[in-house]
């Protein structure tokens, strides 16, 4: 979705402004040519060669063009509101914002704004008490009346060392928030009550041992991620994995196959969709022993491990459900469609995500992935290398469907 995309980054000066060197690389890695206009204030914090050299691009700052530079430069800011794409201001203070909704042009940056003919998103950024104050509440609702999107703010650890909302999100939930811009994507499970799960399970074999398997987790937190972009209330159950909660998630933690079935069964009931991105493990050892298993006890130089099958998670759902739409995935190295097909049937799924970890760009761990969706009425539908963000959209807009289907 931003591969050649022409991204406008605008940077104002919140401490924050330090996040947005990093934002430039991730927009730069996803294929993006980015453009940073930065107030004249935010090079306070940051200087201009910092974005230059990570965008490999001039920073614009003043209106104006220096004495020794053609004097018609100077409408640089209408030309470049024609070149965006999308537009995104990361950090915004809420004088930004302010004068946005004013409709000022008093530098570069405000005066881009009130040209620009793109998308425009705005993250706001600033101490609790800037934030919560009316003045900017009132701003900020004007923003979003005007069809300008507005990534929320998260709450912590503020600069200042207040706690409170305030604080920029991590620069892979902004490109995120623009990758759905772009895509079009809209509020369109507001409310809709949809589990998640996500990562390995990890199977106790003594105190320091486990069985697990190289799931990373960032399909599942990629679709719990989008899902509470689009208005969802989102439940992500995940197995041990290092990801950060995507912002407005509910998360439950969870380390082997038993604990993620229970947590599901509790959860079940009280859901709309399931989504099963779990690569849940399908042996567990049959007991677990008390102390480390010492290697000069194990006899002959062979080791064996005695292990039940866990439970089928999905499976047992598909027999339990009522009103719930289930999706599941398949991760298939051979004869991959039947054996998916199998598993839609078996499971008495809604959707099957197919993914083949021997595919360049697909499976556990690589940030994009290749998949086949495959629906209850037989149709498969490829789809090519996407970053899991864009998959997940992909995927959530068959949940709309199937949604507006069941009602
Ligand atoms: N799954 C589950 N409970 C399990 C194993 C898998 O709910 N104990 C879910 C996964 O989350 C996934 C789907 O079932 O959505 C398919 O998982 P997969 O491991 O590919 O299928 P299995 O039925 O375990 O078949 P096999 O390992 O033999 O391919």
């Amino acid at each position: 979705m931003l591969e050649g995309k022409h991204i406008i980054l605008g940077v104002t000066a919140g401490i924050a402004a330090y996040k947005s060197t990093l934002l430039v690389r991730e927009f730069v890695r996803a294929g993006a040519h980015v453009q940073v206009v930065m107030t004249p204030a935010a090079a306070q914090f940051v200087t201009p060669l910092t974005f230059a050299t990570l965008s490999r691009r001039e920073v614009i700052l003043d209106m104006f063009p220096p004495p020794d530079q053609p004097a018609t430069q100077w409408t640089k800011h209408i030309e470049l509101a024609l070149w965006g794409d999308a537009m995104v201001i990361a950090p915004a203070t809420a004088n930004t914002i302010a004068k946005i909704v004013c409709g000022m042009a008093d530098n570069f940056l405000t005066s881009l704004v009130l040209a620009l003919r793109c998308p425009l998103l705005v993250a706001p950024s600033m101490d609790v008490d800037m934030y919560r104050n009316d003045v900017t509440q009132q701003n900020i609702a004007r923003l979003r009346e005007r069809g300008i999107t507005v990534i929320e703010p998260e709450a912590g650890e503020l600069a200042s060392g207040l706690v409170g909302p305030g604080r920029l999100p991590e620069p892979p939930a902004i490109v995120d928030a623009v990758r759905d811009v772009l895509a079009g994507v809209r509020s369109d499970l507001q409310d809709r009550r949809i589990l998640v799960t996500a990562g390995p399970t990890h199977e106790p074999i003594d105190p320091v041992r486990f069985i697990g398997n190289r799931s990373s987790g960032k399909m599942g937190f990629a679709l719990a991620a989008a899902a509470a972009r689009r208005g969802a209330t989102v439940t992500l159950i995940a197995g041990p994995v290092v990801l950060p909660t995507p912002p407005r998630v509910r998360r439950i933690d969870v380390v082997t196959a038993r604990e993620m079935h229970d947590a599901v069964l509790r959860e079940f009931d009280g859901t709309e969709v399931l989504i099963m991105a779990a690569a849940v493990a399908d042996f567990a050892p049959s007991s677990v022993a008390a102390e480390k298993i010492k290697r000069e006890k194990v006899a002959g130089g062979i080791w064996t491990i005695d292990c039940v099958t866990n439970p089928d998670i999905l499976r047992s759902l598909g027999e339990r459900k009522t009103h719930q739409i289930m999706i599941g995935f398949a991760l298939e190295t051979s004869d991959e469609l039947a054996h998916a097909r199998q598993k839609l049937t078996g499971k008495r799924l809604d959707l099957i995500v197919m993914n083949n970890p021997k595919v360049p760009g697909a499976g556990f761990g690589s940030d994009t992935n290749v998949v086949t969706l495959l629906s209850a009425d037989g149709a498969a539908v490829e789809i090519p290398r996407k970053a899991k963000a864009d998959v997940a959209n992909d995927i959530l807009d068959r949940v709309v469907r199937l949604l507006g289907a069941s009602v």
